[in-house]
């Protein structure tokens, strides 16, 4: 009877831990429509960026020559294949995610949801909170909003598309593999502090009103918005 009060407990423990951390995990993703219609000018620089690109990197007759060196097949159609799609969309094999079955433009390419985390759970809360700071000034935690999934650190995300090859210095690697790893060309290799820096790769920065506030806040959070640009508002 004892023993088995102590293993309901761990039991009990072991849920509330899981359980806990699923929360954020378990977030539906759910496409970028809305976040570009509350974001337009992060919508409209991201357009540009390598990322809204990723798909089209996998059709046939595409960077021939980075598929060559990479032992890639340049003539294949590679956008159905499940071990490539997975780091060229959205949410690829999670709630709401991509799925080749029934791919939806709005999660085709490296979108929003990739970067700052599945929305599904926080973007209501980005209308509510815009609306209360435009009524009464008041701010919103950015708190709140990690605790429904929003990703305010980035790098893991990034690791786990970037970083995910065998050999790899990130602790998470697991198949499939990216083929473009620093051994094929050092042009490859991942550094996070300057790739998150790169104005070519990363959509541009707009300045914010300052509608949430606190920790977590990304580490060049306040150096990205002391050079952004002026901001430009959609409604949804
Ligand atoms: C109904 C409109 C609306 C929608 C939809 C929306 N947002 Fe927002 N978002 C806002 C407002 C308002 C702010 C606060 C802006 C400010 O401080 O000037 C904000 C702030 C942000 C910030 C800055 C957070 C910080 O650290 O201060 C990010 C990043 C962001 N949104 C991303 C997203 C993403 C990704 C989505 C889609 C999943 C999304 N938003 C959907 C209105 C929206
Ligand atoms: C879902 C997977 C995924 C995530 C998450 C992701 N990337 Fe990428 N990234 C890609 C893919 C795929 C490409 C190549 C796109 C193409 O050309 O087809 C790319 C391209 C880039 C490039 C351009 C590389 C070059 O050769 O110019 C940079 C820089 C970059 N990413 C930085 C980042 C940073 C920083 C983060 C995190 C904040 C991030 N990425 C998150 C998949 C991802
Ligand atoms: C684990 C994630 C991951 C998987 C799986 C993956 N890729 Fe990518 N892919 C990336 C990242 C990250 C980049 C950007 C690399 C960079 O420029 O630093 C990329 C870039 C590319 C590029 C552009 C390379 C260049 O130099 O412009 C092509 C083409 C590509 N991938 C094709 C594929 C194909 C085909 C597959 C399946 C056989 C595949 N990828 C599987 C993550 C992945
Ligand atoms: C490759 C990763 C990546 C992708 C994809 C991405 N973002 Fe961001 N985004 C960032 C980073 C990094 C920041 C800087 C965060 C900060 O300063 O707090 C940022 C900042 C923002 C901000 C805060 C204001 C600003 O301009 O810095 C908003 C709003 C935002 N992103 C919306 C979006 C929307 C909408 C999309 C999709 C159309 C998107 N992002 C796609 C990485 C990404």
């Amino acid at each position: 009877m004892k023993l088995m009060t102590v293993c309901g407990l761990i039991a009990a423990a072991v849920f509330t831990f899981v359980s806990g951390q699923s929360i954020a995990a378990d977030a539906p993703f759910e496409g970028r429509k809305k976040c570009s219609s509350c974001h337009k000018a992060q919508a409209q620089s991201w357009k540009d960026t390598a990322h809204a690109k990723a798909m089209e990197s996998l059709k046939p007759n595409v960077k021939t020559e980075a598929k060559q060196k990479a032992k890639l097949d340049p003539a294949k159609d590679y956008t159905q294949d499940k071990d490539c799609v997975g780091c060229h969309v959205d949410g690829f094999g999670q709630k709401g995610g991509y799925t080749i079955e029934s791919p939806k433009p709005m999660l085709t390419g490296v979108g929003c949801e990739s970067c700052h985390g599945p929305g599904r759970n926080f973007r209501g809360d980005h209308r509510k909170s815009g609306q209360a700071f435009e009524k009464s000034g008041k701010k919103t935690p950015r708190k709140d909003l990690a605790k429904k999934g929003q990703d305010f650190s980035f790098e893991e995300r990034c690791s786990s598309c970037h970083l995910n090859y065998e050999g790899s210095p990130w602790k998470g690697a697991k198949a499939p593999y990216t083929p473009f790893t620093p051994e094929v060309d050092a042009k490859y290799t991942f550094k996070f502090e300057e790739m998150v820096k790169n104005t070519k790769a990363m959509h541009e920065h707009y300045k914010l009103e300052g509608v949430f506030d606190g920790e977590p806040k990304f580490k060049f959070h306040d150096e990205f918005q002391a050079s952004a640009k002026p901001a430009k508002k959609g409604k949804e």
